[in-house]
């Protein structure tokens, strides 16, 4: 599968079985995990076999059910946090997609089990990403239309409706989808709305869009 199969084939998923994940894959996942540490200044922690996160009221309410296996999105305070917690978070659950896994996204319904990872002075923790064998796939969620998201002179190029739709598939916090792509000759920015989670959002939208349109075709302007 290519990448835009692998962002079409996602869907949070919040039910799964009770099967471990396989050493080679957890290999394969923590071995993308330190790239992305490296290249970002991240501490993101892949936690396994630890139920605890998962089990409560606000997990249930939540409608989880079986998760023991979650990514802790872990980082310095600061402005950019969230947006790169979204950008990286986002290429390990593409991985984990392609490595026939599922994910969700989750921010609020889960407990946090301080003894499951590492948090260094100056650290928090942003949001945790559940990870396993799902019991389904979960269903593709509903998108704006690309006309929404985007101001742009039209015609806009291939690469840049691309990127549009690659944006659309990405996950959003309760699917808000509160962002907007700008062109202007090949340079693109993109905008948040206001709202829960946009900036976590805006770093998974972006990963998204440079993987729909293509990194060497343009420029991001901050
Ligand atoms: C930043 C962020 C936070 C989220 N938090 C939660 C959450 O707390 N609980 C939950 O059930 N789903 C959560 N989700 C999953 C979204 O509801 C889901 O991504 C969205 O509805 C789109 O559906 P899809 O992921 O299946 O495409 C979150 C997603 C994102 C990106």
């Amino acid at each position: 599968m290519n990448q835009i199969e692998i962002m079409k084939a996602r869907h949070s998923v919040r039910q799964y079985k009770d099967q471990p994940i396989e050493a080679d894959l957890i290999k394969i996942l923590t071995d993308e995990i330190n790239v992305c540490n490296e290249k970002s200044g991240l501490h993101i922690q892949l936690v396994t076999n630890e139920p605890k996160a998962f089990d409560g009221f606000m997990a249930h309410y939540g409608k989880f059910n079986g998760v023991t296996n979650y990514i802790a999105m872990i980082g310095k305070k600061g402005n950019d946090l969230e947006e790169k917690c979204g950008y990286y978070g986002e290429r390990v659950v593409l991985l984990a997609q392609r490595l026939g896994l599922n994910t969700c996204w989750v921010a609020m319904t889960y407990n946090k089990i301080k003894t499951a990872f590492t948090i260094n002075n100056g650290e928090k923790l942003c949001i945790v990403i559940a990870i396993g064998y799902g019991e389904t796939q979960g269903v593709p969620h509903k998108s704006k239309p690309a006309e929404s998201v985007m101001k742009a002179d039209k015609p806009v190029p291939q690469w840049f409706q691309n990127g549009i739709d690659a944006a659309l598939l990405a996950p959003t916090a309760m699917n808000q989808q509160k962002f907007v792509f700008y062109l202007s000759g090949n340079k693109v920015s993109v905008k948040a709305g206001v709202g829960f989670y946009t900036k976590l959002d805006l770093g998974i939208v972006k990963y998204h869009f440079e993987l729909g349109a293509g990194k060497d075709k343009f420029d991001w302007i901050c």
